[in-house]
């Protein structure tokens, strides 16, 4: 109390300012302090709350504050250092219920230290290490005066056309539910009231990675049988432990636009699901309404919304504009507006701030003098998380690791480029503090060997490309065309690999290729990235790509033609470090693939958990008449789960403990792990199920449990996974989650394709 007395005093505010008007004896009754808050206010200071306004594009500073100090605005998204938001929070408390405002932002994979794209992350599976990206852009994000997050961003991507694909967690339901948990946990701390926590909302709810045709913003429309299935188990996940808030899809699901969707909302995720979060709009969702063709006008759109279950809208007015008028016509009642206001004055006491509503600002003299300054971030944790990120593709005769020895030519676009280091939604990343690939191997090399670099190409010759990336929202230019002609800059880099041992060349995506918006018909590197490599193939000398993007790209080429393949998708601050740790062999890979790399466009989408078919494809048989595309192979090009290492491990036979289940039972299934290669290495054995027969089709498999092991050379590890009855649970017709009884068969590998089998009984 001292402190907040304290606090109130230097923001110029008195002692009972703190929701002034209610007793601080019910400060610790969540539900009576907030009944009693609600009773006291006006509606004008109702609909104030269920604002999220950005300051900056939706509103002039000025305005804000003005607009806060009336009680106008529930919460802002956007400023991110704690002398801005300081004044605003002390606007908010000088409104006349002095209900303080919560400031939130896009933490998506770090917050001053970058950490990889959310598909990097995924691809350690290793929910400590994600853990550990959550927690420290939790504690970076809280230390600038934020309470909340727009994250984490949970949509299952089985076509990666679509832009989005990079902010997710891959494609399959249970690896996306564990770091859904994880990083929800992670960002939220012991809880969301603490310091250095902030309130996760998880994104988009829902099913917004199934737009058609991995276009952004298109309509997503979809069995029940497989949303249950496959697209909400992530989201379920993320309410279950504890996530704060639920921001709502920009797409529509079956016809009704998520935000005017009152059975997403209301049915399963407040009766269902039993979420008591806050539900926020995305950006000018409830507008949308009305170009969705549900909405007549601004009036509707509103209605329809708040209707639905939507208690914030992000970026509009229409709330503050409609709801007054809809409540006097009766159309809204007055207990609908209550409800909402409760979810967000209840996420706001949750988050602590009737409590300390500075506890995240702290106090004027303790701001950081720099908020860029380098002992702010978290570097040593980036490159540890950024290492475990990267899969290895190819490794022909074991080119890599490379030897600190000779001459290396690094070439291509994304070898020294450090605002595409970061990806997209980059929070507060600063560029000039990523670690480019270039200076991680220099750092590496120090003078044992001598590094040429040749830039080689641009990212891409396509004037349109540039001008639609550029456009994008950036601060500035981020794809710069040099001045010289595509062939200069081709015979520099071969001129510099003719020098070489060895090549590697980093090319890719820049990173607003895989962002919102950024949808691709195409899935090739740029044409003028495709001819640096060839002219470099031409050399002979042994060439290694490190691919950089966001999305699973075509990677035909490089696994016919390049020595070593390294996918390191957007690899963050540290990047360039953690990419030449493994390079160099100071880290072995042990990433695995989230997300199925397909062999073509045309073959999308290829998900490695489809459901089984009658006329099924059988390898090495004649293909016609059977479910397969004719002119290439069927199959992706890289599976699930896949990554290679620069050792062998070795896996037995699966023992089952019993060859029959009973439902209160469970059984365990074993495998022996041996490294059987010269070096220490990581890899992560996978638990798959696939149930023979049901009464719906299921699956060829499914992932069920994974554990990464790590094991020294010749050393030997029992692995062992219990099986229970929920393992085996799906989503019947009727949409319950049952488990039938009858055949089942374990997989246990170290990718989705390559598995040992066992077959067991559930009585
Ligand atoms: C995106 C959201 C994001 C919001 C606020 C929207 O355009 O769809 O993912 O959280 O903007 O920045």
């Amino acid at each position: 109390m001292k402190r907040l007395y304290l606090l109130g005093l230097m923001a110029g505010v008195s002692l009972h300012s703190i929701a002034a008007q209610t007793p601080s004896s019910l400060l610790d009754d969540k539900p009576a302090f907030i009944a009693s808050l609600i009773e006291q206010m006006t509606l004008e200071e109702k609909i104030g709350q269920l604002r999220l306004i950005s300051i900056g594009g939706d509103m002039p500073r000025e305005r804000m504050l003005e607009e806060l100090q009336a009680g106008h605005i529930g919460g802002t998204f956007n400023t991110v250092t704690r002398p801005d938001n300081r004044p605003m929070q002390e606007a908010a408390l000088r409104s006349r219920l002095k209900i303080p405002v919560f400031f939130a932002y896009d933490v998506v994979h770090g917050h001053r230290t970058i950490f990889p794209i959310s598909l990097g992350l995924a691809s350690t599976w290793d929910l400590a290490t994600i853990a550990t990206s959550g927690r420290v852009s939790a504690i970076e994000a809280s230390a600038d005066g934020l309470d909340m997050t727009f994250a984490p961003m949970v949509d299952i991507s089985r076509d990666p056309r679509w832009g989005r694909t990079s902010e997710g967690f891959g494609e399959d339901p249970y690896l996306v539910s564990e770091i859904a948990r994880t990083m929800v946990q992670a960002y939220q701390g012991k809880s969301p009231a603490a310091a250095d926590s902030v309130t996760a909302s998880v994104k988009h709810f829902a099913l917004y990675g199934a737009v058609e045709g991995g276009r952004d913003y298109n309509v997503v429309d979809m069995s029940p049988l497989r949303m249950h299935q496959d697209y909400l188990p992530p989201y379920r996940a993320a309410v279950d432990a504890g996530a704060g808030g639920v921001m709502v899809a920009l797409n529509s699901i079956n016809g009704v636009p998520a935000s005017a969707n009152s059975w997403l909302l209301k049915d399963l995720l407040r009766r269902d699901w039993g979420f008591e979060g806050v539900t926020l709009s995305d950006h000018g969702a409830i507008s949308e309404l009305i170009r969705h063709g549900v909405a007549r006008d601004e009036r509707e759109a509103a209605l329809l919304a708040i209707k639905a279950g939507v208690d914030m809208s992000m970026a509009d007015s229409l709330y503050q504009q409609e709801l007054p008028g809809l409540v006097a016509s009766g159309d809204v009642e007055i207990g609908e507006i209550d409800k909402a206001v409760r979810e967000v004055l209840g996420a706001k006491y949750d988050m602590g701030l009737f409590h300390d509503p500075f506890r995240r600002i702290g106090l004027a003299q303790d701001d950081p003098k720099d908020r860029n300054a380098e002992n702010r971030l978290h570097r040593k944790e980036a490159r540890e998380v950024a290492r475990q990120s990267i899969v290895l593709l190819e490794n022909r005769d074991r080119t890599l690791p490379l030897k600190r020895s000779g001459t290396i030519a690094l070439v291509g676009p994304l070898a020294d480029s450090p605002v595409d280091m970061m990806g997209s939604w980059s929070a507060s990343g600063v560029a000039k503090q990523s670690v480019t690939l270039r200076q991680g191997m220099l750092d590496a090399l120090g003078n044992k060997a001598k590094l040429l670099h040749a830039v080689g190409a641009n990212i891409t010759d396509d004037k349109h490309m540039v001008e639609y990336l550029n456009f994008l929202n950036w601060d500035s230019p981020e794809v710069v065309q040099g001045p010289r002609s595509p062939a200069e800059m081709i015979a520099e880099a071969v001129a510099a690999a003719e020098q070489a041992d060895v090549i590697v060349a980093a090319v890719g995506e820049s990173r607003g290729m895989s962002h919102e918006s950024s949808s691709r018909t195409s899935l090739q590197i740029p044409a003028s990235q495709k001819a640096l490599l060839r002219a470099l193939k031409k050399t002979g000398k042994p060439l290694v790509l490190v691919i950089m993007n966001g999305r699973p790209l075509d990677l035909n080429w490089a696994r016919n033609n390049a020595d070593a393949v390294l996918e390191t998708w957007f690899t963050g601050t540290e990047g360039g470090h953690a990419i030449s740790d493994v390079l160099f062999g100071d880290y072995n890979p042990s990433g695995k693939l989230p997300i199925s790399i397909p062999r073509s466009v045309g073959q999308i989408p290829t998900y490695y958990n489809h459901l089984r078919v009658g006329r099924p494809y059988v390898e090495g048989k004649p293909g016609n008449y059977t479910s397969h595309y004719f002119e290439e192979p069927t199959g992706p090009l890289y599976p699930f789960g896949y990554g290679l290492s620069y050792t062998d491990f070795d896996i037995s036979d699966v023992r089952l403990s019993s060859s029959t289940m009973t439902r209160d039972g469970g059984i365990e299934a074993s495998v022996t792990l041996k490294n059987v290669g010269q070096r220490e290495g990581a890899t992560v054995v996978q638990l798959y199920i696939r149930d023979e027969v049901a009464s719906v089709i299921r699956p060829v498999k499914e992932l069920k449990d994974f554990r990464k092991v790590s094991l020294k050379p010749g050393e030997v590890r029992e692995v062992t996974f219990r099986v229970d009855e929920d393992d085996l649970e799906f989503v019947n017709a009727q949409l319950q989650r049952v488990a039938e009884p009858g055949a089942f068969e374990v997989q246990i590998g170290l990718d989705s394709q390559r598995v040992k089998p066992a077959k067991f009984t559930l009585l």
